[in-house]
């Protein structure tokens, strides 16, 4: 059973990727920082071929891993991939502008870059956790790179951002005999589908966790 912290948050941000690669992926797609490779079967009806790149001794292991590179150096040619994805990673690079002209040697032209990038979140993976974006300042570094931007969504509003938020907090606590038995899943799903129910009603984007940036290169 998923983890009910972020249930409501993955089945968010699954569908928007799912609807980006739909409408503008397709062929060789290139995984930047691809971990797991957790959308693989989310994705694969709509692709070619998935690879996956991603630096060595990473947290995620190897074993999903194509190319061993990073975000700066992909080992492969210009213009070899029809699609580029990169999930949850612009935070984790020192230099996200140098990642993005090297998204944008390896994408063809009229190619497509999909990308999903944290506003509000907490630190993750640290000490490889750098920076949070605007969507002015994901605008500015991908025009900066060359792409057009077309479309620049963001994923929540404050409800679903903040009542993630919570959980996380309240899920600290989540030890010994309280995790054991449960005890607070079924709140921690309650409170995950109220939070989703408010987003609806009352939608503030500038509290998102999470935009997702679909950008094209010319
Ligand atoms: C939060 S995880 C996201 C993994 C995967 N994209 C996902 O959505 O589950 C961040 C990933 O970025 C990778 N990463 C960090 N720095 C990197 C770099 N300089 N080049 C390539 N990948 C990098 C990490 O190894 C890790 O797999």
């Amino acid at each position: 059973m998923s983890d009910p912290r972020n249930a409501v948050i993955y089945r968010i941000h699954d569908a928007a990727l799912e609807q980006a690669v739909r409408r503008y992926g397709g062929g060789r797609l290139i995984d930047i920082g691809c971990g797991k490779k957790p959308y693989k079967a989310l994705l694969q009806r709509h692709i070619k071929e998935h690879v996956g790149v991603d630096r060595a001794g990473g947290l995620h292991g190897m074993d999903a891993v194509d190319l061993v590179g990073t975000a700066y150096e992909i080992p492969a040619p210009d213009a070899s991939f029809d699609t580029a994805m990169c999930t949850a990673v612009l935070e984790h690079l020192e230099e996200p502008s140098e990642a993005l002209a090297e998204c944008f040697r390896v994408l063809k032209s009229d190619g497509y870059a999909i990308y999903s990038v944290p506003f509000i979140w907490h630190l993750h993976e640290e000490p490889r956790d750098f920076y949070r974006y605007s969507k002015y300042g994901l605008r500015y570094l991908f025009e900066k790179a060359g792409f057009e931007v077309v479309e620049l969504k963001a994923l929540s509003g404050f409800w679903v951002t903040f009542g993630t938020l919570f959980l996380y907090n309240l899920y600290r606590f989540n030890r010994g005999p309280i995790r054991r038995w449960h005890a607070l899943d079924p709140m921690g799903r309650a409170l995950g589908e109220v939070a989703h129910g408010l987003d609806r009603l009352d939608r503030t984007e500038q509290w998102t966790w999470m935009y997702l940036v679909v950008a094209r290169k010319p």
